[in-house]
């Protein structure tokens, strides 16, 4: 049957790629509605060929839609999902907002799809960091059993809104004309710099993006005993997360056999041939939605671990395709 589908937020870097992602996955939309701030009205976004006009999302025009796939912030998903979910629509939240809630599952659907029917009219689509660490470690984590995690993130300036795609490449213009550089959305220049702060410092020294790493993949993988370390970094990329992820296992497993799990992984790809310095690269993640996975090498620190290089388009599988491959399960 086909859907009434909102996308909140449809003007921002997620929401453009929600829209794009509908139509390229053929979800069956009867009615798409699209909603954005009072600065975005009458802007209007293609869909099937067809212009759609957005409309300004307020608490008095909650439009009636059988899911709403939202990506407008924290703060609006607190505020505006409650009220679409009393209207009658499933929510997916691609928000921090309700991600932790006990009430509400979070879901990689390659990862822990069953989760999808314990909602209550809100699902969270996780951090994209963590979506394609999880998504290719679980296979791992089923072959092996997972001890401890430790990663390091090179996230791309698109996780955090069109204005930092915006300064990124504004800051590089003025770089390589030799003028002065102005930034607002990071807290330092990003261009030609790399940045060890994603979001804000908590207590314990980490970022709030590194315990997002944390605590989701705790509930994603629904096993707490696994440890989890994270460092987020941003780097002056558009598009595409890069992730080094160091693994220990309890029972042993070699990198010719993460390889062979990997490669029968959803939504996987092993690009891993170094004498040909073949290995993941943001630029070919890019508009792909596939998550690609590399440099697979043991450890040889401990008795069982391996190191990989993980990559994923941010905005694909990290959010837009993520949201509507649950939305798809929810049909
Ligand atoms: P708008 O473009 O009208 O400001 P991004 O993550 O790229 O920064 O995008 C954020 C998205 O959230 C945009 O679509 C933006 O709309 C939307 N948004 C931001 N603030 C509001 C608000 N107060 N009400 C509705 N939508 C909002």
């Amino acid at each position: 049957m086909r859907k009434t589908v909102a996308v909140v937020g449809a003007t921002g870097a997620v929401g453009i790629e929600m829209v794009k992602m509908l139509e390229r996955r053929k979800f069956p939309v009867k009615t798409l509605v699209l909603l954005a701030s009072e600065r975005s009205r009458g802007k209007k976004i293609k869909f099937r060929g067809k212009p759609v006009a957005v409309e300004t999302l307020s608490e008095e025009e909650i439009p009636a839609v059988d899911i709403a796939l939202f990506s407008a912030g924290a703060e609006r998903s607190r505020k505006y999902a409650p009220l679409f979910v009393a209207k009658g629509a499933v929510v997916i939240d691609n928000s921090s907002a309700f991600r932790m809630d006990a009430e509400v599952p979070l879901v990689v659907p390659e990862v822990n799809p069953h989760a999808i029917a314990r909602n209550k009219g809100i699902i969270a689509n996780p951090n994209c960091s963590t979506i394609q660490m999880v998504q290719v470690l679980k296979p791992l984590h089923d072959a092996a059993r997972i001890k401890r995690i430790v990663v390091s993130t090179y996230q791309s300036v698109s996780g955090a809104g069109l204005e930092a795609v915006e300064e990124l490449i504004t800051q590089t213009k003025a770089v390589l004309a030799k003028r002065p550089v102005k930034h607002k959305v990071f807290p330092h220049q990003i261009a030609f710099n790399v940045l060890p702060q994603i979001d804000v410092f908590e207590a314990n020294g980490y970022t709030k993006e590194e315990m997002k790493m944390v605590n989701e993949t705790h509930k994603i993988m629904e096993d707490y005993s696994i440890a989890v370390t994270a460092t987020a970094v941003r780097v002056p990329v558009l598009r595409g997360h890069s992730e080094s992820v160091n693994v220990e296992f309890e029972n042993k497993i070699t990198a010719d056999e993460a390889r062979a799990i990997l490669r029968n992984a959803a939504g996987v790809v092993v690009v891993d041939d170094p004498s040909k310095s073949k290995y993941p690269l943001a630029i070919d993640a890019a508009d792909d939605e596939r998550t690609f996975v590399g440099r697979i090498r043991e450890d040889s620190t401990v008795a069982s671990g391996l190191n990989m290089w993980i990559v994923s388009d941010n905005l694909l599988k990290g959010a837009a395709l993520n949201a509507v491959q649950i939305a798809e399960r929810l049909l």
